[in-house]
């Protein structure tokens, strides 16, 4: 099958990512690289990676199928709907932009132009993520109450656009719409009711630097979703409540240890002792009640996310991140800003 033809705006850290990719890519690769500073089209150029000498040189390439739009947020959009008058389809990076109102007129320059635009939920492809939507959808602990994600750090915001609100920074945008998105995948887009979040202001007054953020599902479930980036010690990365049991992933790459509680009832516990007194509630369990195991993490190939792009783009299949998903996770986005200033619990509609 002929390759899909990529130009990449902003070649930056993520924008460089991206060229990597393509080059090892099955149905895509690189025509060139646009960047708005030149030592960044050097630097491409001195890595054999063709820089086009302006963004019009790029979208004009008739060589060009598609565009990935690697830029800081608040440049998004301008960039997004050049690209689709221009006839590509277009990949852009992720928050796909900053308000509900580019988002809607991002989506209709695609639709006018009868081209494939979606947004890189690359962490739709995390095998932790993917262990616990496994855990969700076998049903095999019973139904999941509630997940909660946690990605904590101990260097404050990169100190670069991320820490300036105009540029669309902070932590929420940064790494709260890929923790939220994942979220929504395993509890459903359209069961989300509303949202309650708090914002951390610890090493920057000007944007969030980490949150806790509750999204409320229609059925009672409940997803936890938390970034810091002030914390010395970790929490574990994900934490699972269901019927039958509790599953964690302490971190990153670590397995998925599950506790399944095999009987209720149980005979001769052994009170705990704290500094108060006894207690049989909070006691351990022995192991006649209960069966800890880890699962084997699921199998994943990032890669999945350009075949799906080229596919949808030659109509062979859906987009697999699509218009409706990517209005669910800016609207969560926006609810728990709201919900952050004014100290309530934000409706999502
Ligand atoms: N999906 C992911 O896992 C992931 C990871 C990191 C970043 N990102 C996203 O990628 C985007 C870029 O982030 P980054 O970390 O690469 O930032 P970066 O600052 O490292 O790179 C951005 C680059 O864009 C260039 N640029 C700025 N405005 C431009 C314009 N108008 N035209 C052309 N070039 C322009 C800058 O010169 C810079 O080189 C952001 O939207 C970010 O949220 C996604």
């Amino acid at each position: 099958m002929k390759k899909m033809k990529f130009a990449i705006i902003g070649y930056g850290g993520m924008g460089g990512w991206h060229t990597k990719y393509i080059g090892g890519s099955d149905v895509a690769e690189l025509a060139g690289v646009y960047d708005i500073k030149p030592e960044r089209n050097e630097l491409a150029e001195s890595r054999g990676i063709h820089a086009y000498s302006s963004l019009e040189e790029a979208l004009n390439d008739p060589a060009v199928d598609a565009v990935t739009v690697a830029v800081p947020n608040d440049d998004h959009e301008e960039i997004v709907v050049k690209a689709l008058n221009a006839g590509k389809h277009v990949i852009c990076e992720k928050p796909v932009t900053l308000t509900l109102e580019s988002l809607e007129r991002m989506i209709a320059a695609a639709k006018k132009n009868g081209r494939v635009f979606t947004t890189h939920q690359n962490r739709r492809w995390d095998k932790d993520y993917l262990a616990m939507k496994q855990i969700h959808d076998s049903g095999m602990l019973g139904d999941v109450f509630n997940i909660e994600s946690r990605v904590h750090g101990n260097r404050g915001i990169p100190s670069d656009w991320r820490k300036e609100k105009a540029h669309g920074g902070g932590m929420l945008y940064d790494w709260g719409i890929h923790l939220i998105d994942q979220m929504l995948m395993i509890f459903g887009f359209e069961n989300l009711v509303s949202v309650y979040c708090i914002c951390d202001h610890i090493t920057n007054k000007e944007v969030d630097d980490g949150f806790r953020l509750d999204l409320n599902f229609k059925n009672g479930q409940r997803a936890t979703v938390e970034i810091g980036t002030y914390n010395f010690i970790a929490m574990p990365r994900f934490y699972l409540r269901a019927e039958k049991g509790t599953a964690m992933i302490r971190d990153w790459k670590d397995e998925t240890e599950i506790v399944e509680c095999t009987a209720w009832t149980e005979d001769n516990v052994i009170p705990v002792k704290t500094a108060a007194g006894l207690t049989k509630t909070m006691a351990p369990r022995n192991e006649t009640t209960t069966k800890t195991y880890t699962i084997p993490r699921p199998e994943a190939d990032v890669h999945d996310f350009y075949r799906n792009f080229v596919k949808a783009a030659r109509g062979e299949e859906p987009q697999f991140v699509t218009h409706d998903q990517m209005r669910t996770d800016l609207k969560a986005i926006l609810a728990a800003f709201e919900s952050a200033k004014t100290g309530k619990t934000v409706a999502v509609r």
